[in-house]
């Protein structure tokens, strides 16, 4: 019996922001393999790579060495969500949740009832024809937790999608996500500054070098799927945060 089929897999990755002596050496090399319905979480200091890496992932931006091959079984795309969610301000919630399925050419009828579905998963039913700027910065956030959710994406990639919310909002939120990659088994590729979030939400946990960033640990929170939020309150929660912040603390001394 072999390993399943890698979804992501990253080899000799690297890459460096401009030439000379101004170049900017941000991330890697580095080899990453994400195997299919896994949650991976990438915690490491501000500045090391974590969105360089995401961005090649999503085919934003190429690899300076190396390279990066996600392998989808379909036609489906992979889905980004940026910590800044990324939403469109000038087209209603069921718009932009519809948005995927209209770029998937999917037919209008059946993209509003996918979309409406996905609003209603996330709370969001009565505020299909809202404007985003009506919303909180919670509902902006589910809007695009859903439009990206909405092209059942067979890798689901997510740089800080909750950095900007407060503390309660981010654990809800953290606990919706969890139930719904539980339910759907989408592969995710996480990433994250807050070490609690990770392990709420991780199968494996790696934890990036300061820059060019590079992993440098790997650690599997112990609590079984399905899981909820209600590990946050088990002393091996507690156990690992402490261990992981040992393991980043010099990474985020400022050099
Ligand atoms: N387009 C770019 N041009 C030049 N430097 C960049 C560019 N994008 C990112 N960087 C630099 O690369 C490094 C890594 O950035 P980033 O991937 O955004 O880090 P993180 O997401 O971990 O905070 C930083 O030093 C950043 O300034
Ligand atoms: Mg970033």
């Amino acid at each position: 019996m072999g390993e399943p089929h890698p979804k992501l897999q990253a080899t000799d990755l690297s890459r460096t922001f401009g030439r000379g002596p101004g170049a900017v050496d941000a991330l890697g090399p580095l080899d990453l393999t994400v195997t299919p319905g896994e949650f991976v979480c990438i915690v490491g200091p501000s500045g090391c790579g974590k969105s360089t890496l995401l961005r090649i992932a999503s085919g934003l931006l190429r690899p300076s060495t190396g390279e990066l091959a996600i392998r989808t079984t379909s036609p489906r795309p992979a889905a980004m969500i940026f910590q800044d969610y990324g939403i469109y301000d000038w087209k209603t919630v069921l718009a932009n949740v519809r948005f995927g399925l209209d770029i998937q050419r999917l037919p209008r009828r059946e993209a509003n009832a996918r979309a409406r579905d996905w609003l209603a998963r996330l709370g969001l039913a009565d505020f299909a024809s809202a404007y985003p700027a009506t919303l909180s910065g919670g509902m902006r956030q589910r809007v695009a937790i859903a439009r990206a959710l909405a092209v059942e994406p067979e890798i689901l990639l997510m740089d800080e999608p909750f950095a900007a919310l407060d503390a309660q909002l981010r654990m809800i939120l953290q606990d919706e996500l969890l139930e719904l990659t539980q339910t759907t088994r989408t592969t995710t590729l996480f990433i994250t500054h807050s070490l609690e979030e990770a392990i709420v939400l991780g199968d494996r946990v790696l934890v990036m070098s300061a820059r060019p960033g590079r992993f440098i640990a790997e650690r599997r929170p112990p609590f079984p799927r399905p899981r909820s939020g209600e590990v946050r309150s088990a002393p091996e929660f507690t156990a690992l945060k402490s261990e992981l912040w040992q393991l980043l603390r010099p990474e985020a001394v400022p050099a």
